[in-house]
């Protein structure tokens, strides 16, 4: 997150220089951070999170030789063409080239293929640059995909009107099939439909959204630890599988429908039923975790509305040790900072932001207060010592703005 000039002008910046031309199309996409409703998504439960002011930009024109060249600010240059399998592409291009393998699967299942019923998408020539550090929770990788999937689709001749859930659905295909990630819907959502000055609370069971007024006495500050962690995936894929497998284990289609009263059954369930691999007090505590966020997440949504912060912060932070000790998705910088973050003055409360284990947290923080906030809790975090960070603590600022669109034409 660099201060100026923003990514959509450095993308076309970019672009001019190396194609010593301008670029006819320019997209941009936001990273988000969740407010709170966090490991709800692929419970079909809530969510509510606020699109970042930060985003990633392509500046792009079309080939006609079915290839994908793209110069990245940071990354280099990359190259792949559209006929190859989007495994064979690495590194960050993969979620392009995945966008393009999603994208062309979803046009032709709603009939805007040719009359072999195929969808060929063009190649193009672009720059891409982003605001959104990686790695800090904020979802730079949701951020490509919509650009990305916003730009083909457009440079195709628009065959389909790409509603927010669409969007949200191809890249997420590409994180499920493609990256391998058994990640749910949240980020693309925040990403693709996020409205300036409100969180959206979606409803992942039916994808119902309702745009919440932020209020602007509070102000939502990114606490990038700097921390990155591998083999988060492994970790997530396992919350995953745990939740589908106590969702059996009730009779439930998804944790959407359990309740505190069911705990019990559960964990006789897991005991008595070894076929379903789960240990009966993980499986508790991580269906309580689901039960309770979901609670608190519509309690958030109240809070925020009647303008109680200091409620917010309470659930915020009641998230926090939800996810910490129940569902074990904190990690040691995480937990600190948050602890430094609630001595604060100013801070309502704070938690950890998305997947876990490492990156980014955020603080509600009185909006007259940041300032200071920000001085104190750079004051207070003593970053741990066994977990290593790559960056020094970096704070932002991050009112909630607008989703994903196609700057230009
Ligand atoms: C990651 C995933 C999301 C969601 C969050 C946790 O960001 O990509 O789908 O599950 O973790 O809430």
């Amino acid at each position: 997150m660099t201060a100026n000039p923003p990514a959509a002008d450095r993308a076309a910046a970019t672009f001019l220089t190396t194609f010593n031309d301008s670029a006819p199309v320019l997209v941009q996409a936001p990273g988000r951070v969740n407010v709170i409703g966090e490991h709800t998504d692929y419970n079909d439960g809530f969510v509510l999170p606020i699109a970042l002011p930060f985003t990633t930009a392509i500046a792009a024109r079309p080939r006609t030789d079915g290839r994908v060249i793209v110069e990245s600010e940071g990354f280099g240059r990359t190259e792949f063409r559209l006929v190859d399998e989007p495994r064979a592409t690495s590194g960050w291009a993969r979620y392009l080239h995945g966008v393009a393998w999603a994208l062309a699967e979803h046009l032709e299942a709603h009939g805007a293929g040719g009359s072999d019923g195929r969808v060929e998408l063009p190649g193009w020539d672009g720059a891409i640059a982003t605001d959104i550090p990686a790695g800090a929770s904020l979802s730079s990788s949701a951020a490509i995909e919509v650009a990305a999937t916003l730009l083909f689709n457009h440079l195709a001749g628009s065959p389909a009107d790409l509603s927010v859930a669409d969007l949200a659905r191809i890249g997420q295909r590409v994180e499920n099939e493609v990256m391998g990630l058994p990640s749910g819907l949240l980020d693309q959502l925040a990403s693709a439909g996020g409205q300036a000055g409100h969180a959206t609370l979606i409803d992942c069971r039916d994808l119902s959204t309702r745009a919440v007024p932020f209020p602007p006495s509070a102000t939502i500050v990114v606490l990038d630890t700097g921390t990155r962690r591998e083999l988060v995936e492994s970790e997530y894929a396992d919350r995953q599988a745990t939740c589908a497998a106590a969702a059996r284990a009730l009779g439930l289609t998804s944790l959407r429908d359990a309740t505190l009263d069911d705990l019990d059954k559960l964990a006789d369930a897991a005991r008595h039923t070894p076929d379903l691999h789960l240990d009966p007090e993980v499986a508790v505590r991580r269906v309580r975790h689901v039960v309770t966020e979901n609670a608190r997440t519509l309690a958030a949504v109240e809070a925020m509305e009647a303008g109680e912060l200091g409620e917010l912060g309470r659930l915020m932070t009641a998230s926090h040790v939800s996810l910490r000790e129940d569902y074990e998705v904190s990690g040691p910088a995480l937990d600190a900072v948050v602890e430094a973050a609630l001595e604060c003055v100013g801070c309502y409360g704070a938690r950890m932001t998305g997947g876990g284990f490492a990156g980014g947290a955020i603080a509600l923080v009185a909006t007259d207060e940041v300032e200071s906030f920000c001085l104190d809790v750079a004051d207070r975090y003593v970053a741990p010592l066994d977990q290593p960070a790559v960056a020094p603590l970096r704070l932002y600022p991050t009112p909630p703005s607008a989703g994903a669109r196609i700057v230009r034409p």
